[in-house]
């Protein structure tokens, strides 16, 4: 039997979601207040939470945080019902842990569609999927760092090592032909120099294909900044971009991750999103360092995602491995936010004693 807790503290509200959702095979259960919701949800291990935003004393960003906060409850799906359709509130949503959000007042259709793919999977199968899920990622991620050697082995070998041949090869003919006549020699020499110049390129090619020439000449913000721009200009898509000031010793494994979502929430934005402006924010909050990419596009339905796409599966698997967050909350209205969060590591003890 599939458990669902109404949180809502008007009478009138609660009733109205009672009788939309009646007659389906739910057990339907309410609560009136914030402490009751967080008694009951511990009680009752509901497989759905419905949550009103707007409630006196606790309001339902806190009720969800605490939810998210409490080990036994930490994966059961919140629904945040909110009159207020606006971005301030969506983000707040987030950030306090929402599965999803339906606005006031809510569509009978709409919500029981809603509930129905949530509460599909029952609790078990959900963790089963978690567990394949991370085997999965596992393979893929030791997967893509073979595919990774190989290349910059076969670039190594096939372009670095041939390169490098010739010019001992030229090297030993010069030397072989000594003493060479006067008139030949600088002619001779600006080949040898014209060889080994090619080389380093091809070394600073392959080593700014492992890691993104912007980032490392700026930092994390400023690459954000930098990419953001040039994404505006080659797309005619409008950006803004807030960001607080992030501290130069972030992990480089953080600033990466972070810049690789920009990168691929961007090119999906370009691809499927039919927006004309972007809203890019970098946030550090205490240790909680978060980038939000939203755009007012089409939006998409999660559940339709094909299997061949990539994009926004590696960005989870990317952010497991660094411990991080990733969500996504999409709808034709609001289009599409995708967050990631990282914390960062505790100071070193010499780093506080210098500071
Ligand atoms: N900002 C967006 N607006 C609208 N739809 C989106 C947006 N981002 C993603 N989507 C939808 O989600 C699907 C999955 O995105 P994902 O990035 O995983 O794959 P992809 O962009 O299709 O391919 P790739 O593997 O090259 O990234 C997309 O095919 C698209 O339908
Ligand atoms: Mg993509």
């Amino acid at each position: 039997m599939t458990t669902i807790l109404i949180v809502d503290d008007e009478p009138s509200a609660r009733e109205t979601l009672l009788s939309m959702l009646e007659h389906e095979s739910y057990s339907l259960e309410t609560a009136k207040n914030g402490a009751e919701a967080l008694e009951k949800a511990e009680r009752l291990h509901p497989d759905l939470i419905l949550l009103d935003v707007m409630m006196p004393h606790m309001d339902g960003f806190e009720v969800c945080r605490r939810i998210r906060s409490t080990p036994q409850l930490a994966e059961a799906p919140i629904v945040i019902l909110t009159a207020l359709d606006d971005r301030a509130s969506l983000l707040r949503g987030i950030e306090a842990g929402a599965d999803d959000f339906l606005t006031k007042p809510v569509d009978r259709a709409e919500l029981r569609a809603r509930v129905r793919t949530i509460t599909r999977l029952n609790r078990y199968n959900t963790l089963m999927e978690q567990r394949e899920n991370l085997r999965l990622m596992a393979d893929r991620a030791v997967t893509a760092q073979e595919q990774e050697r190989r290349r910059i082995s076969r670039e190594l070998h096939d372009d670095l090592g041939q390169a490098l041949t010739s010019l001992m090869l030229e090297i030993r003919n010069l030397q072989e032909s000594l003493p060479v006549p006067q008139a030949e020699l600088p002619e001779r020499l600006q080949a040898l120099h014209r060889q080994a110049h090619e080389i380093s390129v091809k070394v600073r090619e392959l080593a700014q294909g492992m890691r993104p020439p912007l980032l490392e000449a700026l930092g994390l913000k400023d690459a954000i900044q930098a990419y953001c721009a040039e994404f505006s200009r080659r797309t005619n898509i409008q950006v803004s971009f807030e960001a607080d000031e992030i501290p130069a010793s972030i992990p480089d494994t953080h600033a990466l991750t972070l810049y690789r979502v920009l990168q691929e929430a961007l090119t999906n934005v370009v691809k499927h999103a039919k927006a004309d402006c972007v809203w890019v924010d970098l946030t550090l909050e205490g240790r909680i360092l978060s980038l939000t990419v939203q755009d007012n596009g089409c939006g998409f339905d999660k559940e339709k995602i094909q299997p061949g796409s990539l994009g926004l599966r590696g960005l989870q698997e990317r952010l497991v491995i660094a411990g991080g967050v990733f969500k996504i909350s999409s709808s034709p209205v609001r289009g599409t936010v995708v967050m990631a969060q990282l914390s960062l590591p505790e100071e070193a003890p010499e780093a506080r004693e210098a500071a």
